[in-house]
């Protein structure tokens, strides 16, 4: 289904196309709706990556909701995580006794979200779950909470749908492999 769309100068190979992304985002946000009914959920995304998913996702949800951002320092023009995570800007309002929703573009070696989460829940919110629409399948990840996981990817970069590279491929529609031409010498 991917064959059809134009691909962008550094991208190796399309992995998940548009639709295919929206239609398991439809599915996600069922889910999602389902757990919260009337309960309000805070959905709070990790800037600036999940942004793409964030804004559809909201959009595929149908229930009342609340949304926050939070910004934590990333990978710079680099391809591997440093495991230094530090919280560039934090969330505009209170968590306590809320039901929380992480809404993260990809879950690598897991570091980040680890972080993120415990930084939450020492916020005491009513409870915390954790939506990514990517997780690399990764034999030495660390083992963190993710209650809905989108795809199961194989363990390479990718760009597309709020996903970078040295910042630059994130409006790409769909998300694909980056083309290791485009690193090589880092
Ligand atoms: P982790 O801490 O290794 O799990 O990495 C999490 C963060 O690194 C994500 O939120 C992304 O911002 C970034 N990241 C990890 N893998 C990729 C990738 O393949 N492409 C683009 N960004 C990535």
């Amino acid at each position: 289904m991917t064959d059809g769309e134009p691909r962008a100068d550094g991208v190796a190979r399309i992995l998940i196309g548009d639709q295919e992304i929206q239609l398991r985002i439809g599915e996600m946000a069922i889910a999602l709706d389902a757990t919260y009914g009337d309960d309000v959920p805070l959905l709070v995304g990790v800037l600036n990556g999940a942004v793409t998913f964030m804004t559809d996702l909201m959009r595929a949800m149908t229930i009342a909701l609340e949304i926050d951002f939070m910004a934590v320092s990333s990978y710079g023009a680099a391809t591997q995580s440093s495991g230094v995570v530090r919280i560039l800007k934090d969330l505009d309002r209170e968590i306590e006794g809320r039901r929380v929703v992480v809404v993260e573009d990809i879950v690598d070696s897991g570091l980040t979200l680890q972080y993120l989460l415990d930084v939450l829940e020492r916020r005491n919110p009513r409870d915390l779950r954790v939506v990514a629409l990517l997780k690399k399948e990764k034999p030495n990840a660390i083992a963190v909470q993710v209650d809905h996981i989108g795809f199961t990817i194989p363990d390479e970069f990718v760009i597309g749908y709020g996903l970078d590279y040295a910042g630059k491929y994130r409006n790409l529609p769909y998300v694909a492999v980056l083309d290791p031409r485009i690193y090589a010498g880092e």
